[in-house]
């Protein structure tokens, strides 16, 4: 569902039902269509975890669940690319359809369900473009029928660590039955207890990388504290703020408003800020953030970076907009910069 290949391209294969078309984008983006932009201009590069980010854009785990087009949205403009949600067996993901357009609010309501390829598949793929240039993060998560969930994560991180620039543990869609249960203290101390076993040995066998965590927007003020002290302790090296949200705000307009799953694209936008400065103010600059959540503009990545973001991430606005998006946030970040902005 979503419509890289230029304005024109864009509106035709907005015409398809929303899945069918994000199928014909990626087909598309294999075979060669996609844009190239040129080089960044070097003012826009950021350090985040030890590794040099080109431009703080990034695109957002869920566009390319199974690493089929990394190079494609690298080239595209974007200064890193999340892959996945990979889960170790593949899953076919929640009955269609399970994705929805809000057109009104230039929105979109998912519940696809981790459908995914598996990591069998998902890491031959990032083994063919290994040594090619470019930040491509691996956004792990569970199987829905699992029976051990951080075996699934500790697996994840085993197969993927040596194709990958970071890894992402994703504890926030709304679509896997619990997996947001893990945020809370407990689980949580216990998960990342286990990915710091996994990471240890991983590190001293294959060296290290960066181990990222996605949360979800829907956290109340003990739960933010929660996750910023246990993510802190454990050693985690970024926050991404956030996943979709399971809220619909009050007059939530198009006729697919009411259907169930994660929310995402503007009507995300001040929540996602919102959470994303409380957990700001939590960490004190102690951990970096990617800010993530309905960014349509310049000036919503720039809300981002203001409210602690190092990096911001987007996808949703891509359906709407297009590529040239990705360029005209980068302007607009450059021209912020030129006239005092700060990314802390
Ligand atoms: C169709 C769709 C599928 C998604 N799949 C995933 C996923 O597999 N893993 C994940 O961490 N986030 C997933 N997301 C969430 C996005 O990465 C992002 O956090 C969220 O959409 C908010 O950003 P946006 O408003 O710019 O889209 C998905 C989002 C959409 C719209």
């Amino acid at each position: 569902m979503m419509e890289t290949l230029g304005h024109a391209g864009s509106r035709l294969v907005r015409l398809l039902p929303a899945e069918s078309a994000h199928r014909v984008t990626i087909q598309a983006l294999r075979a060669g269509f996609g844009p190239r932009v040129q080089t960044d201009d070097p003012r826009l590069a950021v350090e985040l975890a030890g590794l040099h980010f080109p431009n703080p854009v990034g695109l957002a785990a869920g566009f390319d669940k199974n690493a089929e087009v990394p190079d494609a949205m690298l080239r595209a403009g974007f200064g890193f690319v999340e892959c996945g949600t990979v889960t170790p067996r593949p899953q076919a993901g929640n009955p269609k359809p399970r994705l929805f357009r809000l057109l009104e609010e230039q929105a979109v309501i998912n519940r696809m369900g981790f459908n995914n390829d598996g990591l069998a598949v998902f890491c031959d793929r990032l083994r063919e473009r290994s040594g090619r240039p470019g930040i491509v993060g691996a956004n792990i998560g569970a199987n829905k029928d699992s029976d051990d969930r951080m075996e699934d994560y500790a697996q994840g991180m085993r197969r993927v660590w040596l194709h990958c620039s970071y890894v992402t543990v994703n504890i926030s869609s709304p679509n896997t039955p619990g997996l947001r249960a893990l945020q809370t203290r407990g689980a949580l101390e216990e998960l990342l207890g286990g990915v710091n076993e996994v990471r240890a040995i991983q590190t001293r066998t294959h060296g290290p990388r960066p181990v990222f965590l996605k949360v979800a927007p829907d956290l109340d003020e003990d739960e933010v504290r929660a996750i910023a002290e246990v993510s802190r302790a454990s050693g985690i090296d970024a926050l991404i703020v956030s996943n979709t949200t399971i809220d619909r705000p009050q007059g939530l307009r198009g006729a697919a408003a009411t259907e169930a799953g994660g929310l995402s694209g503007r009507p995300l936008m001040a929540k996602s800020t919102r959470l994303l400065q409380e957990f700001a103010d939590a960490l004190d600059g102690a951990m970096p953030l990617i800010g993530v959540g309905g960014i349509a503009s310049a000036a919503d990545a720039i809300a981002k970076l203001e409210a602690g973001a190092r990096a911001v991430q987007l996808y949703t606005a891509l359906v709407w907009q297009g590529p040239g998006l990705v360029k005209q946030i980068k302007l607009g970040i450059l021209a912020w910069l030129e006239a005092g902005g700060r990314i802390r």
